[in-house]
């Protein structure tokens, strides 16, 4: 993002984990920041330059309000997200598979119909799937189902909005709130063995994806791509 143009970027959850990294990256750069969230309006660590505004993406009617209040923007961000199900197919539940759906992806997609009056036409968005679309494994299964299906629905986006950009951050583990629903101890053991997985010997942080996000917004010339952050896990 250039110093001389100021920019707007909107992230939707961006109140916690990989949201938060992009918003407090993209303030840094002096972008103006709106992040929304459930919870938005409870956010303390934000710089001034960053406004909160709650909004619930499962809801058609609170997108339209926190559209209408955000006005113009340049960038949209998807973050929003909630625990990870790891499930075997002997297990499956299909109502629990669509609500794992719902929020990555057809709420995605709703928050982008939402957005696209008010978002420049030289602007971009960057949703997010999981380097579970490219490694499969036992438990894995919604979680690369919906990546991929995130990963292929960019393609057709970027086509439909040219000229704004439609990218995609595809991350593994990342140390974030969205685990805290294992107990400490667990959760740690499962870092250290995914992390000891990766090229580089650990899970990513935050702040690690965030500079995907950051580049892909300020990287005019790329749409219709996945941005793998995976410490090269794919690869072991
Ligand atoms: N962390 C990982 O290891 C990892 C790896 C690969 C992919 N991902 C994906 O990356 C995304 C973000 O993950 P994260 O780790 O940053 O999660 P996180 O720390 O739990 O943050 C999730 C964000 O989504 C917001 N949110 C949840 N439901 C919402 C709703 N209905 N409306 C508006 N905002 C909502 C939450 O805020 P409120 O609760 O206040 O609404 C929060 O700001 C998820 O889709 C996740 O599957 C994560």
């Amino acid at each position: 993002m250039s110093p001389t143009s100021p920019t707007r970027v909107v992230v939707l959850g961006g109140t916690s984990g990989i949201g938060l990294a992009v918003a407090l990256a993209a303030a840094r750069t002096g972008a103006h920041v709106v992040v929304g969230s459930r919870s938005a309006k409870s956010v303390g660590h934000l710089p001034a330059t960053a406004t909160a505004l709650p909004v619930d993406v499962t809801s058609s009617e609170s997108l339209r309000s926190f559209f209408a209040e955000v006005g113009r923007f340049d960038h949209l961000v998807y973050t929003a997200g909630d625990a990870l199900v790891r499930a075997a197919i002997a297990d499956y539940d299909p109502e629990r598979a669509r609500r794992f759906f719902d929020i990555r992806l057809f709420h995605a997609l709703d928050s982008m119909r939402a957005a696209l009056s008010t978002l420049s036409p030289t602007g971009s968005i960057t949703l997010t799937s999981g380097a579970a679309a490219y490694r499969g494994g036992a438990g894995r299964l919604l979680g690369s189902a919906v990546s991929g299906a995130v990963n292929s629905a960019v393609r057709s986006l970027a086509v439909e909005l040219a000229p704004v950009r439609v990218n995609a951050v595809a991350p593994t583990v990342v140390r974030t709130p969205l685990w805290s629903g294992m107990a400490e101890e667990d959760r740690e053991r499962m870092f250290a063995l995914v992390g000891g997985g990766t090229l580089l010997g650990r899970v990513a942080e935050p702040e690690d994806v965030a500079k995907a996000y950051l580049h892909l917004m300020d990287q005019d010339y790329t749409t219709g791509t996945v941005s793998l952050v995976d410490g090269g896990a794919v690869l072991t």
